[in-house]
């Protein structure tokens, strides 16, 4: 076992409950001091299940790019408690918060945020070198990933020689090949037309079918509409969080259309870390 497989032992309490994967507790953002202080969140308090698939909404400023940010442990909170995977956060260092985005986060950005001049196949190995993973190893969960996302034709690409759509699908793929606790995406369609638009959804439902936990910051109403649940917020506040099919079932869009066996993504799957 290691020291952070304890942790979350500890944390699973002696009923062997998982903890929430998210628990945030009164979480306040203030930026700057004084008569210019900006305070983006006013005491946020949200826990999200494992397996969960969470759309974030709110008008431009609420401060849903600041929550990603504290959530996805790329900026600490000025006030509240958070806690990832029953760990929390509060208490560690840079380095420590690195290991932790490394293994538990898959980030996924409206501008895709693709490395240019590397191949598609590099640019979804990068999280496993980070993390120390060994070169065929990579290879291999990297060219899964891409297939899963149905890239297995354009590996050796580059980002410029992909569609706008076919550069998310390949961060999707680089968020997810380290099999993270929580894929984290903010605005991720906000770039893409329709199609590609529909193209993601379509890979985020399966994901949720096969168990993972998502959080999708969205602007656009057709996108929360994939969501299991949706929590709005208002001038830094949670103003409304409504749950549209419990955590266990499958995503509403593929709930209403399933007919017989679900799409799986076997070597995407959550597993044991
Ligand atoms: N680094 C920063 N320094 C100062 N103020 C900031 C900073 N980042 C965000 N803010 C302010 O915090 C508030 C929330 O911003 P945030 O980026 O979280 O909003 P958002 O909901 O993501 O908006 P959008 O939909 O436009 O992306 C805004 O008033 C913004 O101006
Ligand atoms: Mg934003």
């Amino acid at each position: 076992m290691t020291a952070t497989d304890a942790t979350r032992a500890l944390a699973a309490g002696p009923g062997g409950a998982a903890p929430p994967v998210l628990d945030l507790q009164a979480v306040t953002k203030v930026y700057g001091t004084g008569d210019t202080a900006v305070h983006a969140l006013r005491g946020v308090t949200l826990t999200v299940e494992r397996g969960d698939y969470v759309a974030v909404m709110g008008a431009s400023g609420s401060g849903k790019s600041t929550l990603m940010n504290i959530v996805g442990c790329l900026d600490v909170p000025s006030g509240g408690r958070y806690r990832l995977d029953g760990l929390d956060v509060g208490g560690l260092d840079e380095r420590r918060l690195a290991i932790l985005r490394n293994r538990r986060i898959g980030f996924v950005f409206q501008s895709f945020n693709l490395i240019p001049r590397m191949s598609a196949l590099a640019n979804v190995e990068l999280p496993l070198a980070y993390g120390g993973v060994r070169r065929d190893e990579r290879r291999r969960r990297a060219l899964a990933a891409l297939a899963e996302v149905g890239l297995a034709d354009r590996v050796r690409h580059e980002p410029n020689e992909l569609s706008g759509g076919q550069q998310q699908r390949v961060a999707v793929a680089r968020a997810l090949v380290t099999a993270p606790t929580l894929l984290l995406a903010d605005e991720p369609t906000g770039a893409l037309d329709s199609a590609s638009t529909a193209d993601v959804l379509a890979i985020f439902d399966r994901l949720s079918r096969s168990g993972r936990t998502l959080v999708v910051i969205t602007h656009e109403e057709e996108v929360a509409a994939h969501a299991k649940r949706v929590v709005r917020l208002v001038d830094g506040r949670v103003a409304g969080d409504r749950r549209r099919v419990p955590v266990d079932a499958p995503p509403p869009a593929l709930g209403a259309s399933s007919t017989g066996t679900p799409p799986e993504l076997g070597g995407l799957r959550e597993g044991p870390r």
